[in-house]
This record gives C-alpha cells, structure tokens and sequence, in this order.
C-alpha cells in the first residue's frame, strides 16, 4: 500500500522549530510528507532541515520544477495537510483564498481534510479579524485546533502557543483515519451545557461548585469542528465564546434547565456536561443576610433543583436523539457510574473521578464513556479535547 501523503505547511512563526518535531513522528509512523514553507518559515528553519528530515524536495514559491505544476499537483495529491504553525497571516489568507505563494496554492487545491494548528500572540489570536478567519475555515470543514495556553515569545504568557507537537500528530492521525473532507456532524445541531450553576442566597453569596467549564467548552469547539450547528449553554464561565458556537449565559439550575429545554427542542444530541446544583436554598434574601452579635447563624433550607438530565432522557424532544452525561464521582467510580446510566436513562455517560486537585480547572482528563447497549470506552489520560472527540465518535455512531 501507498504511504498517506500528508502536506505539512510551515508558516513563519517562531514555533516553527516544533514543526520539525511533528514532521518527524509523521515520517517515522509511515507517512510520505513533503513539506511546504512560506518563505518567511525559512528565516526559522533553513529548507536543508525541512527536505533532510522529510526525504523529499522543498520549496515555497510555485516557481521552482514548474513542468511538474507543483502548485496543482501537491494539493491534489495530498490525503491531509497540515499548517504548524498557522500564524494570523496564513489564517487570513486561507481564509480569504489568496494564492501568492506554494503553501496557498496548495490550500485551494487540495481536497482532503484541512488542519491548522495556530500560534501567535494572544492579542493577535483573539482579533475579532483572526477570529472571524477561524471561523470561516471552520465552517468549509477545516479542523482548527485550539492554541495552547503558556509562554510565547519573548516575555508574555497567555493563549497561543503551538499545541504539543504529539498532540498535533494525534490529531492528523484522527483526522485521517476518518478520511474524506465531510466533517461527520455536518447539518446536525447539538446542544452542550458547561460551567457550574450558582444558587444565590441573597445579593452578594451563592452556593456554587468548582467546574471551570473547560470540558463542556472543549465539546463545543469539536462539535463545531465536525461540522456541527453549537448551542453552548455556559454557567458561570470565564472562558472566551468558542468561535462560531452560539453561547447562551446563565446562572442558575433553573435558568439552565430553561435554556436547555428551549435549545433542545430540535437538537440532534445533548450534551450535559454541566455542573448542577442538586439543591438551592429555599429562600432567597432580598437584602444581604447580617450576621447578629450573640446570636448563632440560622441555619439554610435547601430544596430540591429539577434533574434536566433525567427530564430530557425521560421526556426526548426528538425521536432517536442522543443524550450524553457526566457523572463526577470520588469513590466506587465505575459501579456508580453504571447506576447513573440507568437512573439518569441517557444513552452514554461520561465517568470521571473527580477530586479537590483532579480534573477540576485542569486542561486535562481521564475517563471511561458507558454506554446502554453494555459498551465501555476507556479515553486515557489527556487533553479535555481528546475525551470530546470520543464522546462526538460515540454519539455519531449512535445518529447514523
Ligand atoms: N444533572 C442535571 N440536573 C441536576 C443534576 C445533575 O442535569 N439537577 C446532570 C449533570 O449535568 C450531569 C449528570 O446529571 O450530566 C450527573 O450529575 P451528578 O451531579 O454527578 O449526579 P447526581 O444526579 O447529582 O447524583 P449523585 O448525587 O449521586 O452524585
């Protein structure tokens, strides 16, 4: 069989020494890689690394072998490429169609499936422009990871960072696996709940919980990826919108629960990964609540919150929906978690073990996805975005 031919483009960023990295686990897991750099990636890694580490020719412009019509024949050729790293200018131009150099004819002809992994500064990837650029290649189906949060250049830390070169590696594994330029929940609309639930007591105190929304924000932005139409329903969240999902604020299980209702009514899959109160205090003070020398603090009443979970599994808007939950539990992980399915009467549910330094606020999680037909899929440890790629492969298989 034919080796995957994989076009890595390189744009010119710092972190394109990473790229050498990725361009060595492609070459050494069996794929043919030509690597195609823009002329400013040269000022980074000299052509010599890039055509000694690949085996194969390189060159940015579309004027070099022209009777070999480089600029039409690589991206036909080609069974994925991957840009690493994707500045703010290459993001711009993909978007827009420019083709003034080899890696942007390489672009517009290429048919197979479309990775960019961004870096850049955190000002220059959060511009409404660059932003509006993601989500324009994310809605012609081109996978667009996430930068990581760290240190950048020079002395600033903050969102930008080129992803771990493995994590990318990863990702153009997946990606081709899958094959084919589709993105699989294309035309569909999933609804996913993040963050955790407020129950205020009075103006100035509520009784809330630790869930960051990362997990549930990490769905939105894969589901959005494979094509999908996103309600994200965000408790309490301080995460930047995922590019081109639909966020709707709330505080409260109440609100929530409201929110989900209403967005569900013609959703294809739900996702609740939310964190929700199981109770509110059953009386709200209008003014803030004194404390009153010598006198020991009332005690608060809690009632009980609706379980959305088990109203949308119980009461499904649609025939053949798929309802996917989250179980946080810290002990007997596995056994509780199969009692939740079938109290809770989703189709998949998420198990994780949670405690005051695991998963919570982490970037990172480990867990096992049960499903009602008996079936249990282990995701290891690792970014919160590769459990929701899983948990997006488990719901497709169960749309089809
Ligand atoms: N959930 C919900 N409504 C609630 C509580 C939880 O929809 N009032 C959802 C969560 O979004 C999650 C799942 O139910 O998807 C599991 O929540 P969890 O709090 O772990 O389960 P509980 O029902 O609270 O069970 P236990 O008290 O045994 O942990």
């Amino acid at each position: 069989m034919d080796k995957p031919k994989v076009v890595l483009g390189v744009s010119g960023g710092i972190a394109a020494y990473k790229a050498c990295e990725l361009l060595r686990r492609l070459t050494e897991s069996g794929h043919d890689v030509r690597v195609v750099p823009t002329a400013s990636a040269l000022h980074f890694v000299g052509a010599a690394t890039w055509s000694a580490l690949s085996g194969n020719p390189v060159s940015t412009e579309v004027w070099d072998e022209v009777h070999e019509v480089p600029h039409v024949r690589i991206g036909q050729h080609a069974d994925l490429v991957v840009v690493a790293p994707a500045t703010a200018d290459m993001l711009a131009k993909a978007a827009h169609g420019l083709a003034d150099d080899l890696l942007t004819n390489t672009l517009l002809t290429a048919r197979c499936p479309v990775v960019f992994a961004p870096a850049m500064h955190t000002e220059m990837w959060e511009h409404p422009a660059t932003q509006e650029n993601v989500a324009t290649l994310r809605r012609r189906g081109a996978r667009v990871i996430e930068p990581a949060v760290g240190r950048l250049t020079g002395v600033d830390t903050g969102k930008g960072r080129l992803p771990d070169p493995g994590e990318i590696f990863e990702i153009c594994r997946r990606v081709l696996a899958r094959g084919g330029t589709e993105p699989d929940l294309k035309g569909r609309h999933v609804v996913v709940s993040a963050g955790g639930t407020r129950e205020p007591l009075d103006p100035v105190r509520f009784l809330g919980n630790r869930s960051s929304g990362k997990q549930g924000y990490a769905l939105a932005r894969t589901a959005a990826a494979r094509g999908a139409r996103v309600t994200l329903i965000a408790a309490n969240s301080a995460l930047p919108d995922p590019a081109g999902v639909d966020v709707v604020p709330v505080g409260t299980a109440v609100q929530l629960r409201e929110a989900v209702l209403r967005a569900s009514a013609d959703a294809d899959a739900v996702v609740m990964a939310a964190a929700v109160a199981d109770f509110r205090p059953a009386v709200y003070a209008a003014g803030k609540i004194k404390k009153k020398d010598g006198q020991e603090p009332e005690p608060i009443t809690l009632v009980r919150n609706p379980d959305i979970l088990a109203e949308i599994s119980t009461e499904r808007a649609r025939p053949g929906q798929v309802i996917v939950g989250f179980a946080a539990e810290t002990d007997d992980v596995l056994a509780n978690g199969r009692a939740k399915l079938k109290r809770k009467g989703c189709d998949l549910l998420v198990v994780n073990e949670v405690g005051e330094s695991r998963t919570f606020g982490s970037e990172e999680n480990e867990a096992v996805v049960l499903g009602t037909d008996g079936s249990e899929t282990a995701v290891p440890h690792g970014p919160k975005e590769a459990l929701a790629e899983t948990v997006w492969d488990l719901v497709v298989e169960r749309l089809r």
